[in-house]
C-alpha cells in the first residue's frame, strides 16, 4: 500500500543530495552491501544462465540430430540454476536486511537527537503530530528507496547489461537493438502514462478522505445532526464527494487498463521483430531451434521485474518526496547553539543579575523592555504583574529556551551564552506555571528529576510537597499512571507533583512560576510553608499572581507590559499607593470574601 504525502512536496527537492547523505548510512555496512551485491549478480547470472541452458537442451532434443539422447546433465543444470537463483535471492534479502533496518534506526534516533536540540520557539511553532508523521514517513521511506534500488531497480538493470551482453556476443547486433529499442519504448511509456495516472489517483484519495472526514464529523457530532434534523444533508455532502470518488476510481482503473495494455503492446511488438529475425536465422541456418528459444525466453524474462516500473516509478516518487521531509528537518538550523567550547557553568553563590534585557517573541511586539534586576545568593525576589506582562518569559530566558535581543544574564559573574546549556539548566530548577506530566507512573514522573534517586528520595520529597499522602491513598499509589499529559490528576495535585520534582532535583537557583495558583488557600499555606525551607538556601525567583504568597520575599518587582514600575518589600510598595498597593487592596477584599465562604463551607 502506498500512502501518499499529506504535506505538499516541496518543488526544490534535492534527490541526489538526499540520496547522497544516505550512503554513510547504508556504506557503515559495506561488508553486508557487498554481499548482498555478489548475490545480486549470482542470482542475475544464474537467471540470465537458464535460457542458455534451455537452448542447449531444445538443440540435444531437436529431432533433426540422429540419435536422440535424454541430456540428463543439461536437465539437472537447468533445475540448479533454479535453485541457485532463488537460494541468492534470499541471500540477498537476508544479508540486506540488516543494513536496511540498522539505517532506519541509525536515522530517526538522529532525527529525535536534532528535534531535542531545536529550540522551544520552533517546537511552539510546529504541530507534534506533523513533526512525527514526518519522521515515521522519512524513515519508512529510507526503507522503501533502498528496497526498490536494491532489489528491483539495479538488479533489473543488470540483468539488462547481461541480456545485453549475451546477445551481442552470440547473435547480429540487430537482436540486442531490438531489445534496447523495445526496453527503451516500454520504460518511456510506462513512466509518462503513470504520471498521467497519478493525478487521477490523487484526486481519489483528496475525495475519499473528505468524505471520511464528513463522516467522522458527522458521528461526532451526532446529537447535533439529529436536534436539527440534518441527516439528509449530512448522507447529500457525503454522498456528493463519493460521487466524485467513483468517477475518478473508475478512471484510475481504466488508465491503469490503457498502461497494462499498452506495455503488453509494446512487448508483442519488440518479441514479434525478434522472432521474425531468429526464424530467418534458423531457415538460413545460422540459427539454431535452440537459438530461437532462448531469445524468446531472454526477452520474455526481462520484461518480467518491468511490469512493476509503473507501481515502482509512484511509490519512488513518494518515497523521495518524503525523504525529502526528513532531510528539512534534519536542516532546520539550532537556533540556540552552544559556543565552542563553551564552559561549565559555575555556582557557587547563586548570584543571579538580570542586565537591561530586552526580548521579543516576534519583531511586531515588545515583550520585555529594559528590565534589569538582581536576585542576592539565597535571597528570594518576587515578580507580580497583570497577565501577559511578561514574568514567564523571564524565566524562559534565564533556562536559555530563548536568548535576550539585548542585555545579559548572569549567573555568578558568569554570561549564561557563554556557558553550555546543559550545565546552566543542571543549576536551575523550575516549577512552571502549567505541569505537564509524561503518561507514566508518578513515581517515574517524580523520580524523572533525578535519576539516581531512591524511592524513598522520591518519597521524602512528595512529603515536602504535601503531596504523598495522596499519593499513597491512591489504589496503585505511586505506580499510579497520570494519563495523557497528566489528565487524570487535578491541577493542584499536578502542580505538587511538580514541586516533589524539583525538590529531588535540588538545584541552586528555583523558579516558581505560581506554583501554587491551583491550589486552594489551605493546601497553599501548607506548601506555603514548606516551600519557605526548601528556598531558605536557595535562591529563588517567584512568579505569583496571589500577593499573600510572596509578602516575605526580599524583594518585589512589579511588572507591567514588560517593564519594571515598582521595586521593594511589601512594606515599601504598600507606602508607596501604586499598582502593587492598588493590587493588593483588590485581593484582600477577594480574600476576605473568599474566607468567609470557606468558613461556610467548614460550618455546612
Ligand atoms: N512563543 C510566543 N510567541 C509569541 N508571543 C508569545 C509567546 N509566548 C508568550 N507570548 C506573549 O508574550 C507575552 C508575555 O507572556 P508571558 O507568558 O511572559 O506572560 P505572563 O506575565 O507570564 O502572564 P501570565 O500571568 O498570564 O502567566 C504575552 O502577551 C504572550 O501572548
Ligand atoms: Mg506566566
Amino acid at each position: 500500500m502506498i500512502h501518499l504525502p499529506t504535506s505538499k512536496p516541496h518543488s526544490d527537492r534535492k534527490d541526489i543530495e538526499n540520496l547522497k547523505r544516505l550512503f554513510p548510512f547504508v556504506w557503515e555496512f559495506r561488508g553486508r552491501v557487498l554481499i548482498a551485491l555478489l548475490s545480486l549478480v549470482l542470482s542475475k547470472l544464474a537467471i540470465v544462465g537458464m535460457p542458455l541452458v534451455l537452448k542447449e537442451i531444445v538443440d540435444s532434443l531437436d529431432t533433426t540430430k540422429d540419435v536422440l539422447v535424454l541430456p540428463i546433465t543439461l536437465l539437472l543444470a537447468y533445475g540448479a540454476l533454479r535453485l541457485a537463483s532463488s537460494l541468492f535471492n534470499e541471500l540477498r534479502d537476508a544479508v540486506f536486511a540488516r543494513v536496511r533496518y540498522h539505517a532506519m534506526r541509525r536515522i530517526s534516533q538522529r532525527v529525535l537527537s536534532h528535534l531535542y536540540s531545536l529550540s522551544l520557539g520552533y517546537h511552539l511553532d510546529r504541530k507534534t503530530g506533523g513533526i512525527t508523521r514526518d519522521l515515521e514517513r522519512g524513515t519508512n521511506s529510507l526503507s522503501s528507496i533502498l528496497n526498490y534500488l536494491v532489489f528491483n531497480i539495479i538488479p533489473t538493470a543488470a540483468e539488462f547489461m547481461l541480456v545485453a551482453v549475451i546477445l551481442l556476443g552470440k547473435y547480429e547486433v540487430r537482436f540486442a537493438l531490438v531489445t534496447f529499442i523495445t526496453v527503451a519504448v516500454y520504460i518511456a511509456f510506462t513512466l509518462s502514462v503513470t504520471e498521467w495516472r497519478m493525478h487521477f489517483r490523487h484526486k481519489m484519495n483528496a475525495q475519499e478522505s473528505e468524505a471520511n472526514t464528513y463522516a467522522v464529523d458527522g458521528m461526532l457530532n451526532y446529537e447535533t445532526v439529529k436536534y436539527f434534523n440534518n441527516e439528509d444533508y449530512e448522507l447529500a455532502r457525503y454522498d456528493d464527494t463519493l460521487k466524485g470518488w467513483e468517477q475518478s476510481a473508475v478512471k484510475s482503473q481504466n488508465s491503469m487498463s490503457i498502461l497494462n495494455f499498452g506495455q503488453g503492446a509494446v512487448i508483442a511488438v519488440g518479441v514479434t521483430f525478434m522472432m521474425i529475425f531468429a526464424a530467418q536465422g534458423v531457415v538460413s541456418g545460422t540459427m539454431s531451434l535452440g537459438d530461437l528459444v532462448l531469445v524468446n525466453t531472454m526477452m520474455l524474462q526481462l520484461f518480467l521485474p518491468l511490469n512493476f516500473l509503473g507501481i515502482i516509478y509512484r511509490a519512488l516518487k513518494y518515497s523521495l518526496a518524503d525523504m525529502d521531509m526528513m532531510m528539512r528537518l534534519l536542516d532546520t538550523r539550532q537556533e540556540i547553539v552552544d559556543k565552542e567550547n563553551a564552559a561549565q557553568l559555575q555556582v557557587d553563590q547563586a548570584h543571579v543579575q538580570i542586565e537591561n534585557v530586552s526580548f521579543s517573541y516576534t519583531e511586531e511586539r515588545q515583550i520585555l523592555n529594559d528590565v534589569s534586576f538582581e536576585i542576592l545568593p539565597g535571597q528570594k525576589v518576587a515578580v507580580v504583574g497583570p497577565s501577559g506582562a511578561g514574568k514567564s518569559t523571564l524565566s524562559r530566558l534565564l533556562f536559555r529556551f530563548y536568548e535576550p535581543d539585548q542585555g545579559r544574564i548572569l549567573v555568578d559573574g558568569q554570561d549564561i551564552s557563554d556557558v553550555t546549556q546543559a550545565s546552566l539548566r543542571e543549576n536551575i530548577g523550575i516549577v512552571p506555571q502549567d505541569t505537564v506530566l509524561f503518561n507514566q507512573s508518578i513515581f517515574h514522573n517524580i523520580h524523572y528529576a533525578n535519576q539516581e534517586a531512591s524511592l524513598e528520595d522520591v518519597q521524602n520529597a512528595a512529603r515536602v510537597a504535601n503531596i504523598h499522602g495522596f499519593i499513597e491513598s491512591l489504589p496503585d499509589g505511586y505506580d499510579t499512571i497520570v494519563g495523557e499529559r497528566g489528565l487524570k490528576l487535578s491541577g493542584g495535585e499536578k502542580q505538587r507533583i511538580a514541586i516533589a520534582r524539583v525538590i529531588l532535583k535540588n538545584p541552586r537557583i528555583l523558579v516558581f512560576d505560581e506554583a501554587t495558583s491551583s491550589l486552594d488557600s489551605r493546601s497553599e499555606q501548607s506548601i506555603l510553608s514548606s516551600l519557605k525551607e526548601v528556598a531558605m538556601q536557595h535562591t529563588t525567583l517567584v512568579i505569583a499572581h496571589r500577593l499573600s504568597t510572596i509578602i516575605d520575599a526580599d524583594s518585589i518587582l512589579v511588572m507591567d507590559k514588560g517593564k519594571i514600575v515598582e521595586c521593594g518589600t511589601h512594606q515599601q510598595l504598600l507606602k508607596e499607593q501604586g499598582l502593587y498597593a492598588h493590587l493588593w487592596q483588590l485581593q484582600q477584599e477577594e480574600r476576605e470574601h473568599k474566607l468567609a465562604l470557606e468558613t461556610v463551607a467548614d460550618a455546612v
